[in-house]
């Protein structure tokens, strides 16, 4: 594997592949070789590039992770596709849905496995809820709703590329983290969203950037910052219509005190409800008229067969953010590692740049609803 971009999530991607066992880190490309190697030098990487296309013409790289701010992962992965690569990439798949869309069909085109990290996937509960909804346990689903909450941009200093259009495309908040949760939710519940009606907010429509590079989650450090008008949104709120007629709404924002990394997502079917929580993923709530509520703890020897094989330790030892990182590398590995082609079936928690398209497609649907006046839009595919 060669990772480019080594920022917050790129080192989650090593360690997630190191835990695998079976695949070498051989090299880590940043926007220079100073920094390359200082982060090469960091996560015990052996070599280290100043440029993606060096990464990618290394012979020994033959798996190349896309961790870059958004607008880099058109240039990164098309680079990658073209030398035949296998491609792992972060979300969003790309900026919109058109550069999402000539990402899928060049990774089709090259044959080569592809792959966009939706790793809520990868937690054992979502996919026991997954089990329950295609096994019936719900009944038919009627209403679909959740968040995805964050307060890590809640001052005027706090910044990120994500809120450079430039850099982070015409979306903030609900590319970054509304795409995971337009993603679980289908995923889950089996059903797509096919129309959206969205009332986007930028609540800090001016920043102040410190002239030091920020990650994400990270306190800007107190040296001279400069004054920057923001445009795209820091919070909104979508309501949503699904595919065989559930309906269902989300608030997404990233300027909300208290909520760290608050995505959760219910479904209400005409025999049970679910409720699942990032912040308490080893729990799954199940909601009853007829009878008591009950909350699933994370336990193999309670999970259906989907939901376990995602699953590495007893019930009261908990499994966290991370695992599931792994589970999704595990995934997709496995896959690589078995000379699997890209048209075969597909572990659940694998998202692919269909996916990664997909979302993306109802990301640009959510900007267009808002620009209209927030009217019913439908999601182009
Ligand atoms: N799956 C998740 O849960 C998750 C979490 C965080 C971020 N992400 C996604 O991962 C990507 C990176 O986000 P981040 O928070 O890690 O950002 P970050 O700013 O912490 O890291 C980005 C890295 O890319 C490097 N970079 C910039 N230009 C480059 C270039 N030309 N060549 C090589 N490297 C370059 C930067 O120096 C930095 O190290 C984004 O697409 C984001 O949406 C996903």
């Amino acid at each position: 594997m060669g990772l480019v971009g080594p920022g917050f999530v790129g080192a989650h991607h090593i360690d997630a592949v190191r835990r695998l066992g079976f695949v070498d880190i051989v090299a880590i490309a940043a926007s220079s070789e100073v920094s390359a190697r200082r982060k090469a030098d960091a996560l015990g990487v052996p070599k280290a590039y100043g440029s993606y296309e060096k990464l990618i013409a290394d012979p020994a790289v033959h798996v190349v992770h896309n961790t870059t701010p958004n607008a880099l992962h058109l240039p990164v992965i098309l680079a990658a596709l073209k030398a035949g690569k296998h491609v792992i990439s972060d979300k969003p798949l790309a900026t919109s849905a058109s550069d999402a869309r000539q990402l899928r069909d060049a990774a089709q085109q090259a044959g080569v496995v592809h792959a966009v990290t939706f790793n809520y996937r990868g937690n054992p509960l979502v996919q026991q809820a997954r089990e329950m909804i295609a096994g019936g346990a719900l009944g038919a689903v009627h209403f679909v709703h959740g968040a995805y909450l964050q307060d890590w941009l809640l001052e005027s200093t706090d910044y990120s590329w994500r809120l450079d259009p430039e850099a982070g495309g015409p979306s903030s908040a609900v590319a970054d983290i509304g795409s995971h949760w337009c993603d679980l939710v289908q995923h889950v519940t089996g059903h797509r969203i096919v129309e959206v009606l969205a009332d986007l907010t930028t609540v800090i429509d001016t920043r102040f950037r410190s002239h030091a590079p920020t990650e994400a989650f990270a306190q800007a450090s107190t040296g001279t910052r400069e004054a920057v008008k923001v445009s795209s949104e820091d919070l909104a709120t979508v309501l949503v219509r699904f595919d065989g007629g559930a309906k269902g709404s989300v608030s997404i924002g990233q300027v909300c005190a208290g909520h760290k990394n608050d995505l959760w997502f219910e479904v209400n079917g005409r025999r049970a409800s679910l409720n699942w929580k990032q912040e308490r993923q080893n729990e799954l709530w199940i909601g009853r008229r007829d009878a008591a509520n009950a909350t699933l703890a994370k336990d193999p020897s309670l999970l259906g067969p989907a939901a376990k094989a995602y699953t590495h330790l007893p019930g009261g030892h908990q499994e966290a953010w991370a695992d599931a990182f792994r589970n999704v590398m595990h995934d997709v590995y496995t896959f690589i590692a078995d000379g699997k082609k890209p048209s075969d079936p597909r572990p659940p928690a694998f998202a692919t740049f269909e996916d990664g398209y997909d979302a993306a497609c109802v990301v640009d649907a959510i900007l267009e609803s808002h620009r209209h006046g927030a009217v019913w839009t439908k999601v182009t595919r």
